[in-house]
This record gives C-alpha cells, sequence and structure tokens, in this order.
C-alpha cells in the first residue's frame, strides 16, 4: 500500500449509508489478511533503514485517521443528526395540537362527596352497603308490614333466589343501612349512607335509579328539634342559603313522628316551577320497634333518621327541570357545571 492512498478511503467511509456497509468498508481496510492497510503495514518489512521509518510513520497516522473516522462514522449511524430527525422522525413533540377536554366528576358523585363532607363535619360516620339486599332488610326489619304497598310489584324490582322462601330486592331505599349500622354498632351514633337505590318509576322528577342519602342518630335526649335543626342545616349549605322550605306530616312504619321536607324551586326553572315544591325526602324519630330489632333498648335510647334524594337538591341547587337529564350522558348538559 502506498501511504498516501489512504486518503483515497475517507469519503467512501464518510458517505456509508449503513453499519452494515460500514463494516464492509471497515473489513476491506483492516481485514486480517487481505486488509488495505493489513497488507501494507506487512509491506514495511520490504523496506530499510530511515525509508522504513518514514514509511511506517506515515502509515500509523493515515491507519489512526481512518480508524478515527470509522468510529465517528459508526456514532453517527448510531445517533442520527437533528436534520435526519427532521425527515425520518415524523412525530412533531413541539407541534401545537387542539387541546383536548378535561373531564370532571360527574355532577351525582361530586354531590354525594360534597354531602359527606358537611355532614362528616357534623360528626357523621359515613358508610356504604349492598343494593341487592334481603326483603327482610329492605322491608321487615324497617317495621314495613307484608301487606304495605312499598312491598307492590309496582314499585319493587324482586330479585328471585334459587331455593329459598325469601326474596331479593334491589334496594328500594337506603334505610336498610339504618338497620345495617344498628347491629354493627352500640349507640350512641351518627352515621350517613349515600348510594343507589331502585324503583319502578320514570318521569320527570323519578328514575328507576337513583341516589338516596340516609342518615341515622341514636343518643339519649334526642329531639325532632335535633332533626330539623340538621337538616336545615345541611340543606342550606348543599344548596343556598337562600332555600325555603316547608314541612308535612308523612307515613313511614319505621319511625314516629315522620315527616317530609320539601324546598321551594328557585329561580326561573324553564318550565314554570318557580313558586312550587319539591320532596326533598322523609324523616323522622326512628321507631321504637326498628330499635327493638337492633337490639337497642328504645327505653334508653332514641334518635332520628332522614332519608333524602341526592339528585333533587342538584335540579333545585342548578335549576334542572327533568331528573333523567342526569342519565342520558349528554356532554351538552353535563358540561354546564
Ligand atoms: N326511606 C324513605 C323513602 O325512601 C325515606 C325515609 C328515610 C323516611 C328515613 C323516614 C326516615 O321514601
Amino acid at each position: 500500500m502506498n501511504p498516501l492512498s489512504a486518503k483515497d478511503h475517507l469519503p467512501k467511509i464518510e458517505s456509508a449509508a449503513s453499519a452494515a456497509e460500514l463494516d464492509a468498508i471497515e473489513q476491506e481496510l483492516f481485514g486480517r489478511k487481505n486488509g488495505v492497510v493489513t497488507l501494507a503495514m506487512q509491506g514495511l518489512k520490504d523496506l530499510d533503514g530511515d525509508a522504513k521509518k518514514e514509511a511506517a510513520v506515515e502509515l500509523n497516522k493515515q491507519k489512526k485517521e481512518l480508524q478515527e473516522a470509522i468510529d465517528a462514522k459508526h456514532a453517527a449511524l448510531r445517533n442520527p443528526s437533528d436534520d435526519d430527525l427532521a425527515t425520518a422522525d415524523k412525530i412533531d413533540v413541539g407541534l401545537e395540537l387542539p387541546s383536548k377536554d378535561r373531564g370532571h366528576h360527574h355532577l351525582v358523585p361530586e354531590f354525594i362527596r360534597h354531602i359527606e363532607e358537611v355532614f362528616g363535619r357534623m360528626g357523621f360516620d359515613i358508610a356504604s352497603g349492598p343494593e341487592i339486599e334481603s326483603e327482610e332488610y329492605n322491608f321487615d326489619l324497617l317495621n314495613i308490614p307484608r301487606d304495605h304497598p312499598a312491598r307492590d310489584g309496582q314499585d319493587t324490582f324482586w330479585i328471585k333466589r334459587e331455593n329459598a322462601d325469601d326474596r331479593d330486592v334491589l334496594r328500594t331505599h337506603t334505610s336498610c343501612m339504618q338497620i345495617r349500622y344498628m347491629r354493627a354498632h352500640k349507640p350512641p351514633f351518627r352515621a350517613l349512607s349515600p348510594g343507589k337505590v331502585y324503583r319502578k318509576d320514570s318521569d320527570a322528577t323519578h328514575s328507576p335509579m337513583f341516589h338516596q342519602f340516609e342518615g341515622i342518630v341514636i343518643d339519649k335526649n334526642i329531639s325532632l328539634g335535633d332533626l330539623k335543626g340538621t337538616l336545615i342545616t345541611a340543606l342550606k349549605e348543599l344548596i343556598s342559603p337562600d332555600i325555603t322550605f316547608r314541612w308535612r306530616t308523612g307515613y313511614f312504619p319505621f319511625v314516629e313522628p315522620g315527616m317530609e321536607m320539601d324546598v321551594m324551586w328557585l329561580g326561573d326553572v324553564s318550565d314554570s316551577r318557580e313558586g312550587k315544591w319539591l320532596e326533598m325526602g322523609g324523616c323522622g324519630m326512628v321507631h321504637p320497634n326498628v330499635l327493638r330489632n337492633c337490639d337497642i333498648d328504645p327505653n334508653e335510647w332514641q334518635g332520628f333518621a332522614f332519608g333524602f334524594g341526592v339528585e333533587r337538591p342538584i335540579m333545585i341547587k342548578h335549576q334542572i327541570p327533568d331528573l333523567r337529564s342526569f342519565y342520558v350522558g349528554d356532554p351538552r348538559f353535563l358540561r354546564q357545571f
């Protein structure tokens, strides 16, 4: 090899398009048997004295130059330059894409959290229970007689249980949680239990699945005044300090006396509900039979319970005329809140 001719190989190294091509060039130059550089090194032995020395120095210089060029090219092929990336990499991370909508909680779970927070601050323990209940928990233990219209097939979704006399139901109210909580805890206590309930009902203020929150307070010397104070305080905070409400007597076999609370529609609801009342739910003093069913002595303990709808206070708060809007999943409705 003429030592000077090593330079001829540099452009070839420079223009190698792939690692494989570069390997082939490297082999051509440095191959152990026929590599151009290898043969040139071997050729040195035919020279003498100063000529040999000079040639060796020059050859080593060129060998080093070629090796460095190959190493640099290998590195370049592994790390493409910015220019290469601009054409090869189609994902432009700097590109501004149309902004994506950020989601948020649905009105109902969001309001349930608010309910839990408000009652939590009043010292209520938050509890939850099954949506499939036994007839016993949904009705019997709540002092609801076998022939009470609440058990009517019109309202209740029944579930057949195989090989059993007893039936299950999709719970028609959260009041079963009164029993579950009282059977699991010793008084005094305050408990709140929000959740889904089911009834065969559907119109602007009824849906076959809706949500209720049940509250129960058992202590000594609890009166109807405590019940009213608690509910007024909570609903004003949950809906608005401006709400007006009224109390009516109401019959529920598991409370005595029993009441219903209505709140007046606020502002202008589209179908002229203004000035009309919407029932929030029932409440009253826990019936002694219910306390006995839970091994609590009614001569020592008493208290109140309430079971209110979750959707209805939201309807008043946001002036939503139709309860079914909550469940159609229309983003144009949901995005407003
Ligand atoms: N469970 C009753 C209903 O769903 C409401 C209620 C709860 C009434 C607690 C009194 C006490 O209609």
